[in-house]
């Protein structure tokens, strides 16, 4: 073939040639024309009968035909004017397909003579297919990683036409990311591919939409159009985000377990398990700070797992991976800080740092008893503590700086008052609810000898029978001394015995008991004035003193005493009755009723006495006055037992015995012989049986001082 391929324009240049080409060849016994297909009905194509060098006229009387094999009546032959044209509509790719020549066979028959011809009709093309892909839309996937220069060979397009009609060109539609290479592959026509020219991130286009279009080289030129539908697919080129780099966490501390603290929303640009997330404490976080909190490893919550204590720690810094679970798993990193927010959860603390006790009565005001120190471990002012002391002891606190105190003696100690003092001391914290913490002092106060013994009184008064004897019982003192220990043991000692001396009375120095010691006459002396010292044990000791009165009660230890005043002697005979002839006054020494005497006259003399005053008498002449004389004129002691049974006797008796009085002085001389012995100053006891013993023992001489001659 003459016509060269590459260029089409060249082509139809060289049309007119193969038309006359065409008529050439008739010459050769077969006639060659050529039609463009989807020509119009009544095209003209040819002189068909003048080609043949057949006439007009003999067309129809030789019956002029025309066949094609299997075709129909595509040509038809005008016999009036012997021209070939089209009668039907010839689609060249209908006939020939794809083939690059196609013709329709004509074979002319004409009878008489019968003659046959071969016409042969090129079926020219025209562009009247466009190119055409086999889909409307190609989809292809490319991950997002593929580098740069990446090929994707794409399904070009086909076109019906044939030559430069079926020469596609490809273009496509603006795009940053792909270009567009052209293969040619010998004899199988041109194929597009895609370049990749810019780095796809499937974050920012997931898919792209392409248009490839073709071209054919017809003229007019059809086009034929894909869309490519890059789907863009996913490479774990993201790590997970968190929405911030670092997160503030305010919490108060003690808040309960599982308590949210911060859920954290990571997220991640990729796809799939690209993008799905496992939330853990970075290998920085502490065990410490682990053990506190609870991190959700897929839904990136924080809580609370343990005791949060302010005093512990105040802040946490968790930070935190989120890793993605990508192939190559990517990790986003962010940072938890938590304030923890304080409570008041302490108590204040009380310390005794030093203590000097015991605490010695006398100590000076101002002295220092302790040294304390408060703490409080909240902060704030849940950490600002007062300190108060129990109200109403003699102590006072001192602040000496912040939080320390000192307890010092405000006001005199007296032991003897308060021996001990339980001190409290209260620290309180300006929290709400305010804590109290306390600390008991317990107080012992030193004793100092500053107390002397006392007798419950001053003066005690004692009475005691003029007979007791030795070591009979006066008085059990008893003194008491406020002090403690030594320093309240008292010893007693007799300070002096008014009037006699001391010897008269002991004391027993532990005891306090006071005894007689000697023989007491309550005619000597009646009152004894005995003081007492109580001493202490302490150093130096200290005394105190009491005054014990003995009043010395009388026992009837005395007969009473008849002493003739005056007395006229001799009588005389005729001394008339009634006449005074003594003066008698009779005493007792004893007290009481132990000193009432009563007289009286043994019978049977010519006297009687009469009272003139108490204890006084007159011996008055009755009848018998020579017996009375008689009586009365004895002058030397009488033999022993010759005392007469009639003389007189005055006997005057008191309530605890009688005397009476002879002419003897000593009542001795009488011993027990049958006769009454009225003559003699003798004791007729005329006591209670009670009394016996103790007069027993004190019967005494009793005498009658006689100052006359009786
Ligand atoms: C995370 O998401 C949850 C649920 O939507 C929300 O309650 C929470 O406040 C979010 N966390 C942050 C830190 O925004
Ligand atoms: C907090 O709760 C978790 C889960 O219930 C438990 O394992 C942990 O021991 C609790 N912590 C405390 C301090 O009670
Ligand atoms: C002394 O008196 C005190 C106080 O009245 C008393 O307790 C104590 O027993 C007495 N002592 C003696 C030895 O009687
Ligand atoms: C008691 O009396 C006797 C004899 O009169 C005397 O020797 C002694 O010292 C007295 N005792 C006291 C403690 O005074």
């Amino acid at each position: 073939m003459l016509v060269d391929r590459p260029s089409g324009q060249r082509a139809w240049r060289l049309l007119p040639l193969l038309l006359l080409f065409a008529a050439w060849k008739a010459g050769s016994g077969q006639l060659h024309y050529s039609v463009l297909e989807e020509s119009k009905h009544g095209t003209f194509v040819g002189r068909i009968a003048q080609d043949l060098g057949l006439e007009l006229a003999e067309l129809v009387p030789r019956l002029f035909r025309l066949t094609s094999k299997g075709l129909g009546d595509l040509l038809e032959v005008n016999l009036q004017n012997g021209i070939l044209f089209v009668n039907g509509r010839i689609d060249r790719e209908e006939l020939c397909g794809r083939s690059a020549e196609c013709s329709i066979h004509l074979e002319v028959i004409v009878d008489r003579p019968l003659q046959v011809f071969h016409v042969e009709v090129e079926v020219k093309d025209i562009n009247d297919n466009p190119p055409v892909f086999s889909v409307s839309e190609q989809k292809l996937s490319i991950p997002e990683s593929r580098q740069l220069d990446s090929r994707f060979p794409l399904e070009g397009a086909s076109d019906a036409d044939v030559g430069e009609n079926a020469v596609l060109t490809y273009r496509l539609s603006p795009n940053e990311f792909f270009i567009l290479d052209i293969i040619n592959k010998k004899d199988k026509g041109k194929f597009p591919v895609l370049v990749l020219e810019k780095m796809l991130d499937r974050e920012e286009n997931p898919q792209l939409q392409l248009l490839l279009t073709a071209t054919d080289g017809g003229k007019p030129e059809y086009t034929g159009t894909v869309t490519l539908l890059i789907l863009v697919l996913d490479a774990n080129d993201n790590a997970p985000m968190c929405d911030r780099s670092v997160y503030e966490v305010k919490m108060y501390e003690n808040s309960a377990n599982q308590t949210l603290v911060i859920w954290l929303n990571a997220s991640d640009a990729d796809e799939g398990i690209n993008k799905e997330m496992i939330y853990s404490f970075s290998a920085l976080v502490p065990s410490s700070v682990r053990k506190k909190f609870l991190m959700n490893e897929k839904t990136g919550e924080i809580r609370v797992n343990d005791a949060i204590d302010f005093e512990e720690s105040n802040t946490y810094e968790i930070h935190v991976d989120v890793t993605d679970k990508g192939n190559l798993p990517m990790v986003g990193h962010c940072t938890v800080l938590v304030e923890i927010l304080d409570e008041n959860d302490n108590s204040p603390e009380v310390v005794i740092t030093s203590l000097a006790l015991p605490v010695r009565e006398d100590a000076q005001v101002g002295t220092v008893i302790a040294l304390i120190s408060v703490s409080d471990r909240d902060s704030g002012i849940s950490g600002q503590v007062t300190c108060s002391l129990t109200p109403q002891v003699p102590f006072k606190l001192v602040s000496t700086f912040k939080n320390y105190y000192s307890l010092v003696l405000d006001s005199a100690l007296d032991r003897e008052k308060t021996p001990e003092l339980n001190l409290l001391l209260t620290a309180v914290d300006g929290g709400k609810p305010e804590l109290t913490g306390t600390v008991r002092l317990f107080i012992h106060v030193l004793d100092i000898n500053d107390n002397d013994p006392e007798f419950e009184q001053s003066e005690y008064k004692v009475r005691l029978m003029e007979n007791a004897a030795k070591e009979t019982f006066v008085i059990k003192l008893n003194a008491t001394d406020r002090d403690e220990g030594v320093n309240g043991e008292v010893t007693y000692s007799l300070m002096s015995v008014k009037p006699n001396g001391k010897l008269l009375f002991t004391l027993d120095e532990n005891s306090g008991e006071v005894r007689v010691n000697g023989t007491l006459d309550y005619e000597e002396n009646k009152f004894y004035e005995i003081e007492v010292q109580a001493t202490d044990k302490g150093n130096p000791p200290m005394a105190g003193h009491c005054t014990v009165w003995v009043e010395i009660l009388d026992a009837n230890d005395n007969a009473p005493e008849v002493t003739v005043t005056s007395l006229s002697l001799p009588v005389r005979e005729d001394t008339l009755p009634s006449t005074v002839i003594a003066l008698i006054s009779v005493s007792d020494p004893d007290s009481g009723a132990n000193g009432q005497v009563i007289c009286s006259l043994t019978s049977n003399v010519p006297f009687k006495i009469m009272s003139t005053f108490k204890n006084y008498y007159s011996l008055v002449l009755d009848s018998l006055t020579l017996l009375l004389y008689t009586a009365l004129r004895c002058s030397a002691p009488p033999r022993e037992g010759a005392c007469g049974p009639a003389k007189p006797a005055l006997v005057c008796s008191s309530a605890v015995g009688s005397w009476s009085c002879s002419q003897q002085r000593r009542q001795r001389v009488c011993s027990g012989e049958g006769a009454p012995k009225a003559d003699l100053m003798a004791f007729s006891p005329s006591l209670p049986p009670s009394l016996d013993r103790e007069v027993e023992g004190e019967r005494q001489e009793a005498g009658l001082n006689y100052p006359g001659q009786c």
